[in-house]
């Protein structure tokens, strides 16, 4: 990754929460922002908004190989992506286990993700050995590799990842795949040759849209999560609570047997 390249994002999952939020910390901290979700008119107001340049690409990631043939046609028009951010999600209470929203939870937050994830390591580790090629073509050590990372992913997963929840049992699982995906990423890139950080994100309540709670507490602005998330993009974090004070919670639904996790959860 050049230093002298103007850098770039890609947000899946911006046209609204905390995806958007964290558009406006992108492009206050310098990187150019490719925004994609389905609704293209707020995507375009979002973009407006931003002081560096914006991208719009409209996907539906539940359309698997449409949303990646997108991202690979957003990652060609714009000059540079070195982060991918995954925030797209979705999340319903559904304790009547309605089929509907349990597998719209599962294409979205499963199957779109990891359409996702996989496209975003694609890109940088074709990237990685297009440089290195580069690299090892000029012969006197100057060519573009320059100690940087070849690129970076990010993905929105949530402290619900922690427990199973009754009222939405798709959610909680969907998240949990989430984390674990991409702990298996960050095993796997230890054997690669490309240098790709992969960072965890596990938000607790955050006031958006989807919130998923008649009861929330610990509530963060999309703000504030974006701004967390902004830090511990910037420290090539492996994993970060969002805000830290949730990891309290994360380490209890660990420790706690499953009688006493039924209790609170029921
Ligand atoms: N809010 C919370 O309390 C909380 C807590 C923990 C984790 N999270 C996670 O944080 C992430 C962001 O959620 P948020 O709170 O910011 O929710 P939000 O405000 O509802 O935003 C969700 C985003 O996902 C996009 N999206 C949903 N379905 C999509 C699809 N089929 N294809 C493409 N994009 C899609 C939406 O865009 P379009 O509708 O325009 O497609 C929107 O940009 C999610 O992964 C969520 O699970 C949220």
């Amino acid at each position: 990754m050049s230093q002298t390249r103007a850098r770039g994002a890609i947000i899946v999952g911006a046209s609204a929460g905390i995806g958007e939020a964290l558009a406006h910390e992108l492009a206050d901290a310098g990187y150019a922002v490719g925004l994609a979700a389905r609704r293209t008119e707020r995507l375009k107001a979002v973009g407006a908004e931003l002081p560096t340049q914006a991208y719009v690409a409209t996907m539906d990631v539940t359309d698997v190989e449409d949303a990646r043939t997108g991202f690979f046609e957003l990652v060609e028009a714009m000059p540079s992506v070195d982060l991918v951010v995954l925030s797209a999600g979705v999340g319903t209470g559904n304790r009547d286990l309605e089929w509907a929203p349990e597998r719209e939870t599962i294409d979205v937050n499963v199957r779109g993700f990891t359409a996702l994830a996989t496209a975003a390591l694609e890109h940088f580790e074709s990237r990685e050995s297009r440089e290195r090629d580069e690299y090892e073509g000029d012969g006197n050590g100057n060519g573009t590799q320059n100690g940087d990372t070849d690129g970076h992913l990010v993905g929105i997963s949530s402290v619900a990842a922690r427990f199973g929840n009754p009222n939405a049992p798709a959610y909680n699982a969907s998240k949990a795949f989430v984390s674990t995906y991409l702990e298996g990423l960050r095993h796997r890139q230890a054997t690669r040759e490309a240098d790709v950080t992969i960072t965890t994100v596990e938000p607790g309540y955050v006031d958006t849209e989807m919130l998923l709670s008649d009861d929330p507490f610990w509530v963060a602005s999309p703000e504030t999560a974006a701004a967390h998330i902004a830090r511990a993009i910037r420290q090539e974090r492996s994993h970060v609570y969002v805000t830290r004070r949730w990891r309290l919670v994360s380490w209890l639904f660990e420790l706690l047997p499953e009688p006493v996790v039924r209790r609170i959860v029921t």
